[in-house]
Order: structure tokens, then sequence, then C-alpha cells
């Protein structure tokens, strides 16, 4: 049906229709007074969400550009870098650090699996000259459903003495992250996830460690860079022309999640997330991270059953049902499908995904028990 689909991707997610209506508004000069009092508000939402005490800076970018102002005001060329590779968005970052010259090394796992803790204090143990400067890695990879233990894993890089830089694309609003109580250095997040607005911005927050390493940065990016964000900041603006109705949306969004209060937001995930996981497993189906402690709250990744295909499963849902699903990303691509309980997600839609996919697999010829899913996942919902 026209104008009826609904996303259950991992980004853009659905966008509350206050939020829409708000960026549908006509645009107001971005260094007005008005937009300023918008900007105070958005920036000391956004420390709330971030739970940090750090400025967090706004970029009018995707995900990938937060990653880059990451690292690109913290890498000079030869340094080592390790990347904890859990899927494709735990090497971009082993890729942008490649960009600046940097010399990086892998811990890297299957797909699915998550970074053992005391591997990654061995590696670290080894490094008795204090060689690596930073380690990156991902917190909810969103291109396998994995999570990792970001607790743990940057205490361990903290006792080691270099930086942490993570990944909060799909885990910001979804899952708890708290940089400050964790000794999160550098963390990243973008806006289609869990900020329920549409994409375009991204954002980063930084602590006082990594400022230190910052101005050792011999060539920091231009539009990213991190000072000129600070001084924005400070002054209720931004240093070039930003995406001005997004910030607008940006603002009815984070006072949603405020009013939502963020612990509430991050169990309304966890609640969602482990009953689509009950539900997959009663329909009969495989997670790709079997584990539940393992898995990430924002998206679950869905082996096919035997002779049925991805594509056919994800177009089925979309032409009969109007939900879409997204396919697996690179090796991955048409083994798992992958849906997202990300954002503005409410138990109906779940309700109405899991029956949509009940169908689905019912047409394509799937043995199971109607309902069975159905019945796991309200089950759950209500517990
Ligand atoms: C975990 C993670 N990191 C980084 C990105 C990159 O973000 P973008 O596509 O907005 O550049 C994504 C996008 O899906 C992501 O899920």
């Amino acid at each position: 049906m026209k104008d009826k689909t609904f996303l259950m991707i991992p980004g853009p997610t659905p966008v509350p229709e206050s939020v829409m209506l708000d960026i549908a508004k006509h645009p107001i000069g971005h260094r007005s007074p008005e937009f300023s009092s918008v900007l105070k508000e958005v920036y000391a939402n956004l420390k709330y969400v971030f739970q940090t005490e750090n400025d967090v800076f706004i970029f009018t970018s995707s995900g990938t550009g937060a990653m880059c102002a990451a690292l690109e005001n913290l890498v000079n060329e030869g340094d080592k870098v390790l990347s904890l590779v859990i899927g494709n968005f735990g090497n971009r970052w082993a890729k942008i650090a490649e960009s600046r010259g940097a010399i990086v090394e892998k811990i890297e796992v299957s797909a699915g699996e998550v970074i053992n803790p005391e591997v990654l204090k061995k590696r670290l143990a080894e490094d008795t000259n204090k060689e690596i400067k930073l380690v990156t890695l991902t917190h909810s990879e969103t291109s396998t459903g994995a999570a990792n233990d970001v607790k743990t894993l940057c205490s361990i890089i903290r006792e080691h003495g270099a930086l942490s830089v993570v990944d909060g694309v799909t885990s910001v609003c979804a899952m708890p992250c708290k940089p400050d109580e964790w000794g999160i250095d550098v963390l990243v997040s973008g806006s289609q996830k869990g900020f329920m607005i549409p994409p375009g911005l991204a954002f980063l927050t930084a602590n006082e460690r990594a400022w230190k390493v910052y101005e050792q940065c011999k060539h920091p990016s231009f539009y990213f860079d991190w000072a000129a964000h600070r001084k924005a900041v400070q002054g209720d603006t931004t240093p070039y022309t930003p995406a001005v109705n997004l910030i607008v949306g940006l603002n009815t969004a984070l006072k949603m999640i405020k009013e939502e209060g963020i612990e509430n937001v991050n169990a309304r995930h966890k609640r969602h997330a482990m009953a689509l996981r009950a539900a997959i497993r009663a329909l009969n189906l495989q997670l790709l991270v079997p584990q539940d402690e393992n898995a990430s709250y924002a998206i679950t990744s869905i082996l096919p059953p035997d002779g049925i295909t991805i594509p056919d499963i994800r177009k089925t849902l979309k032409k009969d049902y109007d939900i879409e699903v997204a396919n697996g990303q690179n090796q991955l691509k048409d083994k798992i499908f992958r849906m997202g309980t990300l954002g503005f997600v409410c138990d109906r839609d779940l309700i109405a995904s899991v029956g949509a996919l009940e169908a689905t697999l019912q047409k394509l010829g799937h043995k199971f028990t109607l309902g069975a899913g159905l019945q796991a996942l309200i089950t759950n919902l209500n517990k």
C-alpha cells in the first residue's frame, strides 16, 4: 500500500510525526537568537542522552563522518592503532585509521561473536613499551547484531593507558552506554538510529584524556576540528551552516527521550530485542548471535530456514505487508536478514512485524506452528 512502509531496518529508523512536522517548517537563520536557544537546549539534552559531563558535538554528516571526526583529530602517521573487529563497522575504524597513515593491528572474530576481554588483556599486556596509542571498538555491531561488553573492554584499555574510541552509532539510546562512568574516551553516534530523526547528523563526545591526544595531532581535520566545535558549543552555535531543520527536529526528539527517561528507553530496547529473539526461536529459526548476553538491543540477525531465500523473505514482507527488513552486508549478503528494534518502536510494531513474518514464512512453505512466534513475543513483552 502506498505510504505504508514500516522500517524494521537498523537505520534509518521510524520518525515520530511531531518530529517530522517540526522538520517541515521553514528553515530559521543559523546565526539567529531563535536558533541559538534551540541549540542551547539540544547541547544540554545531548549530554543527558550521552550520559556525560563533556560537550557533545554535532556534525552535519552521517555516522561515518563522526568516525572520521574521531580519528582524523587523534591519529598521526605511524601511530599504532589496535582495532577490535567484530564486523563491517569495526573494520571501518581500521580503514579510517589506515587512511591517516596509522599502523593498524586487528583482533578479529567470526560473524556473530564478540571480543573476549581476556584476549584484549593479553595483547595489551604484551605491549610493555606502550606503543599502542589507540584502541577502536564497536559497541553494537550492526552488520551482525552482536554487542561488545564495552564497559569491561574500556576498563582494560584504560589500565593499559591507550585511548578507547567507541562506535556507539546503534548503541547510544538503545543500550546502556556511559562514557564518563565506563571510561570511554571518545564516543560517536548518528541521528538516523536511536535518536528518532532522519539521517544527516552525527555526534561525538571526547574527554580530557582525548583532548590531550588531540593537542598532539599534527594535521587535525578542518571541517570536523574539535577546537572549532568546542568554541561553537560554548557560544550556543555551530562552526558552519548546520542542517538547521534536522536540529530543530532533534530538539523535539531529545525532549521525548528525556521525558521517557534514558534508562527506560534502554530498557524498552532490551525488552523488544529479547522478546523478538524469543519469537524467532519459537519459529524454528536460528539467530546469528546465539547468546542473549552478546546480543545488541538495536538489531537482530536471523538465518533463513532451509530452502527459503533471504530475497524471498524480504520481498514478501515488503510487497505483502509493507515491512522492510535489511539484508546481510558483504559476505553475509543473502545469508541473514536483519530486523531493527531501534528508536521509535513500540510493542504494536513488534507484534505487527512478527505476525507479518509468520504470514510470510507460511506462504514460503516453512514448517512451524502458526502463532508460536507471536505467543513467545507477547509472553515476553508482557513479562
Ligand atoms: C555501528 C555503525 N557504525 C557506523 C555506521 C555508519 O554510519 P553511516 O552509514 O551513517 O555513515 C553505521 C551505519 O549503519 C553503524 O550501524
